[in-house]
C-alpha cells in the first residue's frame, strides 16, 4: 500500500486498537459511525464486504449481540472469531458467481450493508479511485438486492472521480445520505464513508 510520509502505523488508534484487543484500527470507524447514526440493533442480521482482519466484524458483533447473525467476505481469509453467530468466507466480490455463494451463507435479508472494501492502491489516483468505486459500486449493488427497506448502508470510498455521481446514486436509494470521515482515518487517507440511512421501499 503507497503510504504518505505522515503514516505512522504505530499511532493513537493503532495502540488503542492492540490494548482493546480489536483486530484493526478500522474497528474504531464503525464504533464511531455506529454510534453517530444508531445503525444497529440487537439481533440484525448483517453484511461486512471486506471484512479482513475482523476489526468491523468485532464491533458489529457486540452491536448485534448473540441473536445477531454477522457474514464477513474478503479475498483473504479471516482468522475465527470464536463466536457461533459469524460466518466468513474467502470470495472475490466481484467475481461472477459472487452472489450465489453469497446466498449459500446466508439466504434472508440483511438489515445492514457494510463494506470496507477498499483495493491496493498503486499510487496511481485516478486508478485507486476509479477501483475504490468500482467496490462501493457493488456494495450498492448488493444492498439493494440483499438490504432489506428500512435498512442501512455504510460504504468506504476514495473520494475523487464520479464521487459526486455515486452520492446521487447512493440518494436515490435512501432516505439519507451523510459522508463521514471517522476520527480514526489516517491523517493523509483520501478515503470517506458513505451512509444510507433507511433504505427506500
Ligand atoms: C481496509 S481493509 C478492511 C478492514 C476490515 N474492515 C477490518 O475492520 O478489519 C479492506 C479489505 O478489502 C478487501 N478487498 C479488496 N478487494 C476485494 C474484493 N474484490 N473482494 C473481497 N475483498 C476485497 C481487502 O482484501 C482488504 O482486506
Amino acid at each position: 500500500m503507497s503510504q504518505s510520509k505522515s503514516y505512522n502505523p504505530k499511532d493513537h488508534f493503532f495502540k488503542k486498537a492492540h490494548a482493546e484487543g480489536l483486530r484493526a484500527r478500522s474497528a474504531f470507524k464503525i464504533e464511531e459511525i455506529a454510534h453517530r447514526f444508531k445503525i444497529f440493533k440487537k439481533g440484525q442480521a448483517v453484511l461486512d464486504l471486506g471484512a479482513a482482519p475482523g476489526g468491523f466484524l468485532q464491533i458489529i458483533l457486540g452491536e448485534v449481540g448473540p441473536t445477531g447473525v454477522v457474514i464477513g467476505v474478503d479475498l483473504a481469509a479471516i482468522r475465527p472469531l470464536g463466536k457461533p453467530n459469524v460466518k466468513t468466507a474467502v470470495l472475490d466480490v466481484l467475481a461472477e458467481d459472487f452472489d450465489e455463494q453469497l446466498r449459500a451463507l446466508h439466504q434472508g435479508r440483511f438489515d445492514v450493508v457494510a463494506s470496507d472494501l477498499a483495493p491496493k492502491t498503486t499510487g496511481t489516483r485516478n486508478t485507486d479511485v476509479a477501483r475504490s468505486l468500482r467496490l462501493a459500486g457493488k456494495a450498492l449493488e448488493l444492498s439493494q438486492s440483499r438490504g432489506r427497506p428500512g435498512g442501512h448502508f455504510i460504504t468506504k470510498l476514495f473520494m475523487g472521480g464520479d464521487f459526486e455521481q455515486f452520492r446521487n446514486e447512493v440518494r436515490a436509494v435512501y432516505d439519507e445520505v451523510k459522508v463521514v470521515r471517522p476520527e480514526a482515518t489516517r491523517g493523509a487517507s483520501m478515503e470517506v464513508y458513505l451512509v444510507g440511512l433507511r433504505r427506500k421501499a
